[in-house]
């Protein structure tokens, strides 16, 4: 009973470094450390100082501190790690460590068609999005709470309108989860096969819509969203003449906003 007491003491320690974790997987998605590492190969084990070489880097120490974060990330399953003989140096006595990519992390690296899960770990990483979350327990306390709104005075969609970059960001991260998770379900449903006309509010980029109608060409596509969004959506003639409906519908029926 004292032994179990003990080891759940020590485990218990864990919860105070589950910020370090996500953190470290930002600066690794930043460093960009999981194209680095897919790029060797799919089964492919680096090491620190293999993976600094090719990051654009001067500090002399900058493969220790990247050891620290990848024996973190590997610890918590989101790399594999072996040892091997020190390959760089006289001193083959000396063992290093190498780090591969596992299934967690696979889809961090940047796949064939551009889109990865990047994207989420950068959103929700941010700032802006973190601040509010030290509002939650407020969400209990206080009926009417809305934290974001508290953080910056206005409702997320209007702040990501004000915001190129941050607007960027949501924007990249709902284009790569559209394409990840449509690819899988346009594998199964077949609801769009009787479709003739679709309207997708709050398309976004109009990643979803794009992808059905590459599909399901019969089908005659409207992608509809704030003015902010289509303005930067891509801007192919399909997608300009949808941007142009949308602007239009926009003057039209205010009420939406
Ligand atoms: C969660 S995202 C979904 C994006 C898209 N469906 C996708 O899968 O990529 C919600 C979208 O709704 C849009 N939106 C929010 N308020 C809106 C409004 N009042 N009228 C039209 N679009 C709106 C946002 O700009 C955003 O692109």
């Amino acid at each position: 009973m004292e032994d179990q007491r003990g080891e759940d003491h020590l485990s218990s320690w864990v919860l105070g470094n589950s910020i370090v974790i996500q953190m470290s997987l930002r600066a690794a998605i930043e460093l960009d450390i999981f194209n680095i590492i897919a790029n060797a190969g799919f089964e492919a084990q680096l090491s620190a100082a293999e993976i600094v070489e090719k990051i654009p880097t001067t500090n002399p120490n900058a493969a220790i501190t990247l050891d620290r974060i990848l024996r973190l990330l590997s610890v918590n399953s989101l790399l594999s790690m072996s040892q091997r003989p020190c390959q760089s140096g006289d001193d083959a006595t000396h063992q290093e460590m190498c780090y591969g990519l596992t299934q967690l992390t696979r889809h961090s690296a940047t796949n064939k068609d551009g889109v990865s899960s990047a994207s989420m770990v950068l959103l929700f990483s941010e700032r802006m999005m973190v601040e509010p979350q030290y509002m939650l327990k407020n969400m209990v306390l206080e009926p009417e709470c809305k934290p974001f709104y508290s953080n910056y005075g206005e409702n997320f969609y209007k702040y990501a309108a004000k915001e190129p970059k941050f607007n960027k960001l949501f924007q990249e991260f709902m284009t790569h989860s559209s394409k990840l998770f449509l690819d899988e379900v346009l594998k199964v449903y077949r609801g769009f096969e009787e479709i003739k006309e679709l309207l997708d509010v709050g398309g976004g980029m109009g990643t979803s819509l794009g992808n059905i109608i590459s599909m399901y060409p019969h089908i005659h596509g409207k992608n509809f969203d704030l003015p902010n969004v289509i303005s930067v959506a891509p801007s192919s003639q399909v997608w300009r003449m949808l941007a142009e409906i949308c602007l239009n519908l926009y003057q039209e029926q205010k009420q939406f906003y």
